[in-house]
């Protein structure tokens, strides 16, 4: 017996000594010690074995035992420690390569110009509201006082989407849904992207965004309008800024009018940027419309107001002095990261 635990010691050893890997090592382990290796078999053989010699086989199998396992614990420990000295050679980090560029992206110049304009009319007390841009013909028209058989439909190619749902053509039905609250009084702003179905080319596009601007409240006058957009002109473009109204024709709005600001690249006296006139057409204002008023249940006779729609896009282009309006919807990095 004795000879077979020595035997199985110097082959386990030779076999220890022999291995150059892990799964070696761990395949020796099992074969040697394990609940069916070479050792426990020993202990199994055990009935054959006179009484009074077992306990000295037994403790001669553990004695083996732990020879075996504190050699196989030595190697597997080495191992290991040499396999983390090699992973951390190859892994070593050059401190001196130069360090990868961190692309960190741009706000667009729409973004830019809609949280200016934002800005100051939140300084002017309004609330930043928005809309759906899938919208109801009656929100989008009807309750705008332009009837179905109304030219003023003509000049907005609209996407249908049935008869009675259309892809917004302005901001103005956000106006309408305010309205129709019954919170008063109200002042807010609505940015939001609407559709017409035109053509593309240097300053058109199926899809823009307009900034809409309503304010409903007790003897409000054509004397309020022109001095909010004023104001709203001269922090935008500059102190200097005028502004000048003519009159124009909006079904919502009665009366109404266009404003134009003073040319902020030539101050006025005309360049090629305001096409020799000194003036640049900026947004179509006016009276809120006793009719809109009625429909969206507000009383004209207590309350009055007035609005506002401007064109996002259009003063990106002013603002930032781009000449193509396509040129924002590229998202080519290097004309966006200019502004
Ligand atoms: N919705 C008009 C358009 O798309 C712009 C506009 C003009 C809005 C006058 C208004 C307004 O609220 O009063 O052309």
């Amino acid at each position: 017996m004795k000879e077979k635990l020595e035997q199985i010691k110097a082959d386990a050893l030779s076999k220890i000594e022999n291995s150059d890997t892990l799964e070696k090592l761990n395949e020796i382990r099992v074969n040697f010690l394990g609940k069916k290796g070479e050792l426990t078999a020993v202990l199994k053989s055990m009935k054959d074995v006179a009484p009074e010699e077992r306990p000295k086989v037994g403790q001669m199998v553990n004695e083996t035992r732990e020879e075996i396992e504190k050699v196989l614990e030595k190697h597997i420990s080495q191992m290991e420690k040499a396999l983390r000295e090699a992973k951390m050679k190859t892994e070593v980090i050059d401190v001196t390569l130069p360090a990868k560029k961190n692309n960190v992206g741009h706000r667009h110049p729409n973004t830019i110009a809609l949280e200016e304009v934002e800005r100051i009319f939140i300084g002017m007390g309004y609330e930043v509201v928005e809309g759906p841009e899938v919208e109801k013909d009656y929100y989008n028209f009807e309750a705008l006082n332009i009837p179905k058989d109304h030219p003023a439909r003509d000049e907005q190619d609209t996407f249908y989407i049935t008869e009675d749902i259309v892809l917004r053509t302005q901001t103005s039905p956000v106006q309408v849904r305010e309205m129709e609250k019954g919170k008063l009084p109200i002042r807010m702003i609505a940015p939001g992207r609407v559709f017409r179905s035109d053509e593309v080319d240097a300053t058109h596009s199926p899809s823009f965004h307009q900034i809409e601007g309503l304010v409903i409240d007790k003897n409000i006058t054509f004397a309020d309008l022109k001095g909010t957009l004023a104001e709203f002109a001269r922090e935008l473009f500059g102190e200097e800024t005028k502004v000048k109204f003519r009159p124009h024709h909006f079904p919502f709005t009665e009366p109404s009018a266009e404003m134009d600001v003073t040319c902020f690249k030539c101050g006025g006296s005309g360049c090629r940027f305001c096409k020799g006139s000194g003036w640049i057409e900026i947004l179509g204002c006016g009276m809120v419309h006793p009719n809109v008023l009625n429909m969206s249940g507000i009383d004209p006779e207590e309350y009055s107001g007035f609005a506002f729609g401007v064109g996002l896009e259009r003063i990106a282009l002013l603002k930032y002095e781009i000449d193509d309006m396509r040129l924002l919807y590229e998202n080519d990095i290097r004309f966006l990261k200019q502004f």
